[in-house]
């Protein structure tokens, strides 16, 4: 994908964004990648950060770019996340997990003091769920999760990597990509699918996001604070 390309656009915004001293969170997937790699050539500039990554992926990307990595037993907190989403709504509501980081990511958003979440305009949405939501679940008892999930009323492919393999997350799980569209209250199906034993997360990220920052065709970015 090209330099120019709204993803792009917005990754180096949000990297641009990031100051002297901070620490930060890298997200996963093809925009946060652009943010990744603008943040290298910041800190090949002289810029120091500490970063989290949110996947293996991230962090193999961040340590070829030289950029520090540390550990959650160093930070309380951490300044700034850029990150992807699959969707936003009007609410700052996002579904993530597309690239199969979720857990990673909602752990790190959890502690972040600014979430910036970076998209195309493809993914703004009014209502969540068009795209399937990702439920990490332990391999262990998955159907007894699946069939809880359909009693919830969604249904749901166990995710895979190729024709004969399951997908396998960085934590060892497995995938569930649900269909509950339109989801119509998404913090309550965020609490009622964390209730299922075996259930390790939801790719409902429910207000977490501080600041939205839209790539356009034209090369500009839409930026929106969360009120
Ligand atoms: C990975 C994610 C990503 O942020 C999401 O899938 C968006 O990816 P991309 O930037 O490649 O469209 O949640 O788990």
């Amino acid at each position: 994908m090209e330099q120019s390309s709204p993803k792009a656009v917005a990754g180096i915004y949000a990297a641009n964004l990031v100051e002297d001293g901070m620490v930060v969170g890298l997200g996963t997937g093809s925009t946060a990648y652009f943010a990744i790699k603008r943040l290298g050539e910041r800190v090949a500039d002289g810029l120091n950060i500490s970063a989290i990554p949110t996947s293996e992926a991230s962090a193999k990307l961040a340590k070829e770019l030289a950029i520090k990595l540390i550990d959650f037993e160093n930070i309380s907190s951490i300044d700034i996340t850029i990150d992807g989403a699959d969707e936003i709504d009007n609410n700052f509501n996002m579904l993530k997990g597309g690239g199969g980081a979720l857990l990673r990511e909602k752990v790190v958003a959890s502690i972040t003091r600014r979430q910036i979440c970076i998209v195309d305009n493809s993914k703004i949405v009014d209502k969540l769920g068009k795209f399937p939501l990702p439920v990490e679940v332990i391999p262990f008892g998955w159907p007894v999760v699946a069939r809880q999930i359909e009693a919830l009323g969604g249904n749901y492919q166990l995710r895979q990597r190729n024709i004969s393999e399951n997908y396998i997350t960085d934590n060892g799980n497995y995938i569930l990509d649900c269909n509950f569209y339109p989801i119509a209250d998404a913090p309550k199906l965020e609490k009622d699918l964390k209730m299922i034993p075996g259930v390790v997360e939801v790719g409902l990220f429910i207000q977490m996001a501080h600041t939205l920052i839209v790539g356009n065709d034209d090369r500009t970015c839409t930026v929106k604070e969360h009120k």
